[in-house]
């Protein structure tokens, strides 16, 4: 394995979810070399480049994890795919659609694995709803109420550069939800979209909880630049009549952090809400996460309570694309979910700018 990108993602998730599967990450390629001679140093990678091109002419590399900031996605994804290497690129997949589909395209031409870095799809609650879903226990699936909101916690640095990435809060966290639920209804295409986005707080002072790019937290740059939303709302229609709404904001004057998605079925409903107190309870002194399913058995309404651990989704997320790549998992996220949603995303700024819904072809 080769890693390229080595900053917070790389060493929060990447290399330490390597280690823990087992693969061999041989090289480490970050334009700060310090930084990425701090992470060799930290996971006994043997080499470190400054040029990740230099990277992926190794022939003994045989997939790369790309993480650096998100308008560098589609370059240096096209170039380890021309290098004949599998790759998993963090989300989002691009800045924009025409570039998610020249990716998608180079691998199938290069006949390589191509994955998107939805690590949510690994969330336990996620895998036990879709069990649910897959048996048919919801019937009929026909809204979902998404979000993703932090009180307090806007990342710094290139995140908050449009040109650097793409868009605030909608592309780096609403993704996750939109993404999850998404899969979690059968993978439809979306339609239409109809959208708003607000800057209201930008670079704010915080007291807690800013998520700082490395370069800010290193003070290489200032972060000060603050282009993009703060607070997106979206309405996204799907072509099997479901309906996804979603709430994203990195900034926003609520009672606490809010990861959700509700979900309404003919047969049943569902609530995914993570850091609600409601939907824990202790066992063995330990906290078990509780997922939440509303039916009728026997006539009568009733609620389920299913019970799991969290694990870390990103070991999760690693261990499959390893798996895939030797042939013993069908994935179950590819290129195209990355496409698909990267097509959301477009339309989602395309109709807060135009104050109208606009049609998604993917
Ligand atoms: N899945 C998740 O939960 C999750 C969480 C955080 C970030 N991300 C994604 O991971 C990616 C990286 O985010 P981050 O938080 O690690 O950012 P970061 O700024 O901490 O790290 C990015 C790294 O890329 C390096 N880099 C920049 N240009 C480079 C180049 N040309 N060659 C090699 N390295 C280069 C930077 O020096 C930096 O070390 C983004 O796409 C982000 O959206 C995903």
């Amino acid at each position: 394995m080769g890693v390229i990108g080595t900053g917070l993602i790389a060493d929060f998730a990447h290399l330490p979810a390597y280690r823990e599967a087992g693969a061999t990450v041989v090289a480490v390629a970050d334009v700060v070399e310090s930084r990425a001679a701090r992470m060799a140093n930290k996971y006994d990678v043997a080499q470190v480049y400054t040029d990740y091109r230099r990277l992926l002419e190794r022939k003994d590399i045989e997939a790369v994890s790309v993480c650096v900031p998100n308008y560098l996605h589609a370059p240096i994804v096209l170039d380890a795919l021309a290098a004949g290497k599998h790759v998993l690129v963090e989300k989002p997949m691009a800045m924009n659609l025409a570039e998610a589909k020249a990716m998608e395209v180079a691998a199938e031409r290069a006949g390589r694995i191509l994955m998107v870095g939805f690590n949510s799809r690994f969330r336990p609650d996620v895998v036990k709803l879709r069990r649910l879903i897959q048996a048919g226990k919801f019937g009929d699936l026909y809204f979902a109420e998404t979000g993703y909101i932090r009180r307090r916690g806007y990342p710094s640095g290139w995140f908050t550069v449009k040109a650097e990435s793409g868009g605030g809060p909608v592309v780096d966290i609403g993704i996750h939800v939109m993404d999850f639920t998404r899969y979690l209804v059968g993978s439809p295409l979306p339609v239409s979209v109809v959208a708003t986005t607000q800057n209201k707080f930008g670079a704010c002072p915080v007291e807690d909880g800013t998520w700082e790019s490395s370069d800010v937290r290193e003070g290489l740059r200032d972060g000060k630049v603050f282009d993009v939303e703060d607070f997106a709302t979206a309405w996204i229609r799907f072509d099997n009549g479901l309906v996804m709404t979603l709430t994203t904001a990195w900034t926003a004057n609520v009672p606490r952090d809010r990861v959700y998605s509700n979900l309404l079925g003919s047969l049943a409903g569902a609530s995914i809400d993570s850091y609600h107190p409601i939907h824990k309870r202790s066992e063995g002194g330990a906290d078990v996460e509780l997922l939440d399913v509303y039916t009728e058995e026997a006539g009568m309404v009733c609620d389920m309570a299913i019970p799991y651990r969290n694990v870390v989704t990103h070991c999760a997320e690693i261990r499959h694309f390893l798996g895939v790549i030797e042939g013993s998992e069908a994935p179950i996220m590819t290129a195209r979910d990355g496409v698909v949603m990267q097509a959301i995303l477009d339309a989602v700024y395309q109709s807060a700018d135009q104050h109208r819904e606009v049609a998604v072809v993917v």
